[in-house]
């Protein structure tokens, strides 16, 4: 369904339109419009004064041309002003906010209303992506998290999203690994806690192969064994690869994330050898000290003579493969058998130079060969700390199990749940809890900028006030319950609202129309926090709108009106939690 009311974007278009009504050149005037300040209106035009500036005019008098060349319908929706020396103001006038309120109705009404820059684009977005044979750690979590955010406003906004696992499940630990697993496994212990059990057995390798050991040998022996492509090997492999997997699923499942490829280091093993000729062809890969590696004379830290010389590791020395070589051949197959117009990979800061080198090289590659070139983006994150300000650990220094950090959630959730809400029967009440505890995990990692660190705090997750899920969530409880009140389903009582009238009404309506800026926002940057920031703005605007204004009034027309903005809040609300990941409830 088409919407055509979407304010952001009409007042852009009506900012041009009379930019050409007065003869202004549009290729070079940009109108630049934003959401604006609140105390001014709901949007505001920027682009005069930059444009002025370069064209030598007065721009307060360019700003005063422009409004009066404004077209009919934007002066019978805004009420136009202009401030300071040519910044535009458009406050959408009452009769204007109903209207967006009636023709809002939906999330596929929504939908239509976001950004459409996306239609027609396919996104790999490369996500989580732990390492095989080892516990998933907090960082993992975090890439879930974000990655799956970026996956559905992406997808919101139209484009085809993939949702690629790239998986760590090559490399060199994997010949210890075989080692330790031929001597020392325990199939009770791989049935019951598969993960536990391959690290185990990973360390019991390892220490049993001290440099110059023939024992190291011997693992040697299992890595070239596994690479060359041993039956015996490749079986016991697969086996960690689909144990692993299996474990991870479970985090998936409750994290409500399916993935639809698993494209691990592994499966680009066969595509290595076209990625070190073309880059050798090209030479944009050159053997240094027997390796091949690229460097980028441009950036001062990637160059052949800086101080301490880091390349990016094509093909190391004895000839092995590393994770710049998959990386690179990722690149390839991404953009040749998924034809992505842009690429994800969501990892935390430390990869930083890592993925800088990767894109440097690709673009130089691709263009060469004129391959097609998607837009490249690395979703970094900040470390997880905890409130002391250190890496998050177990009390006694271990790494935190994903499991155990989720069940520990809902133990917590089922705690704060079951005090507000004894009468509830135990089965409800865990229930409940399963979604605020998950979720208030997602949404403390998804409310902060993805780029701080973020300091791991259950209390303030877990709290009912403030920017968390539990005080989301219990927002779009609320709003439910006022619903079962009036007896009405949300999206059925609405018909009959004629205007809206108190200022509580008027400003939560206003604050819903920026819906489709905040998802713009958050979808450009790939920072789903400002959708987050939004959603909460959204539910406090709700809750002074409660205080002020009773909904379940007698006179029809102001209950009409005051269940329509419910119903949007309520729809904005449960559409953008849903975009963050989050499941939502009609009772809390
Ligand atoms: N396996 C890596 C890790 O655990 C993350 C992989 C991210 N994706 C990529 N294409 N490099 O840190």
């Amino acid at each position: 369904m088409q919407v055509s009311f979407n304010p952001a974007a009409d007042v852009e278009a009506a900012m041009l339109q009379a930019a050409t009504a007065i003869g202004l050149d549009c290729a070079r005037f940009a109108p630049e419009v934003r959401t604006a300040d609140p105390k001014h209106g709901d949007f505001q035009a920027n682009g005069v004064l930059a444009f002025a500036k370069r064209e030598k005019q007065n721009p307060r008098a360019l700003a005063e041309k422009l409004v009066a060349a404004l077209d009919a319908v934007t002066r019978e929706r805004y009420d136009v002003t202009i401030a300071g020396p040519g910044f535009i103001n458009f406050a959408l006038k009452p009769a204007a906010l109903l209207t967006w309120l009636r023709a809002f109705a939906s999330r596929d009404a929504l939908k239509s209303g976001a950004a459409t820059a996306y239609a027609g684009k396919t996104w790999v977005v490369d996500y989580s992506s732990p390492n095989t044979a080892k516990q998933m750690h907090v960082g993992h979590l975090r890439s879930a998290v974000i990655g799956e955010a970026i996956c559905r406003l992406v997808a919101f906004s139209g484009a085809n999203v993939i949702r690629d696992n790239h998986l760590g499940d090559w490399g060199t630990q994997f010949g210890k690994l075989i080692y330790g697993y031929k001597r020392w496994a325990d199939p009770a212990a791989l049935e019951r806690e598969p993960i536990e059990e391959l690290e185990r057995l990973y360390k019991a390798g390892n220490d049993a192969t001290p440099d110059g050991s023939p024992a190291l040998d011997e693992a040697r022996e299992e890595l070239v064994k596994l690479q060359s492509g041993n039956p015996e090997s490749l079986a016991l492999w697969k086996t960690f690869t689909e144990v692993s997997q299996r474990a991870f699923d479970s985090i998936y499942t409750r994290l409500g994330i399916k993935f639809d490829h698993y494209l691990g280091e592994s499966f680009y093993n066969d595509k290595l050898d076209r990625v070190y000729n073309e880059l050798t062809e090209l030479k944009i890969a050159d053997v240094s000290d027997g390796a091949l590696v690229v460097f980028h004379d441009e950036i001062p830290r990637f160059a052949r003579n800086a101080e301490r010389p880091n390349p990016f590791m094509v093909r190391k020395a004895d000839g092995a493969s590393g994770y710049a070589s998959t990386d690179l051949a990722t690149a390839l197959y991404r953009s040749e058998h998924f034809k992505a117009d842009g690429i994800a990979i969501v990892t935390d800061f430390r990869q930083g130079d890592h993925f800088e080198q990767l894109f440097l090289t690709v673009k130089k590659w691709f263009g060469a060969k004129n391959y097609h070139l998607p837009e490249l983006h690395h979703v970094s994150f900040g470390a997880v700390t905890g409130e002391d300000g250190k890496a998050l650990k177990t009390r006694d220094g271990g790494t935190i199990k994903l499991k155990s950090l989720l069940d520990e959630a809902e133990e917590r959730a089922y705690a704060v749940v079951s005090e507000k809400n004894a009468e509830l029967p135990e089965a409800e009440r865990r229930a409940i809890a399963n979604i605020v505890g998950v979720g208030s995990v997602q949404y403390a990692d998804l409310s902060q900028n993805r780029s701080s660190n973020y300091v791991f705090s259950w209390d303030k997750m877990l709290s009912l006030e403030g920017n968390t899920a539990p005080y989301l969530l219990y927002a779009v409880a609320r709003i439910h319950s006022i619903f079962r009140k009036a007896g009405v389903k949300p999206g059925e009582a609405e018909t009959a609202a004629a205007s809206l009238e108190t200022p509580a009404e008027i400003s939560l309506a206003r604050k819903l129309v920026k819906f489709a800026d905040a998802i713009r926002l958050a979808t450009d940057t790939l920072r789903p926090h400002f959708l987050s920031l939004y959603l909460y703005e959204l539910a406090s605007e709700y809750s002074s709108f409660n205080n002020a204004d009773k909904v379940l009034v007698d006179d029809p027309a102001i209950r009409a009106r005051r269940l329509l903005l419910c119903a949007r809040t309520l729809l904005v609300l449960e559409t953008g939690l849903d975009l963050l990941g989050l499941r939502t409830l009609q009772r809390m």
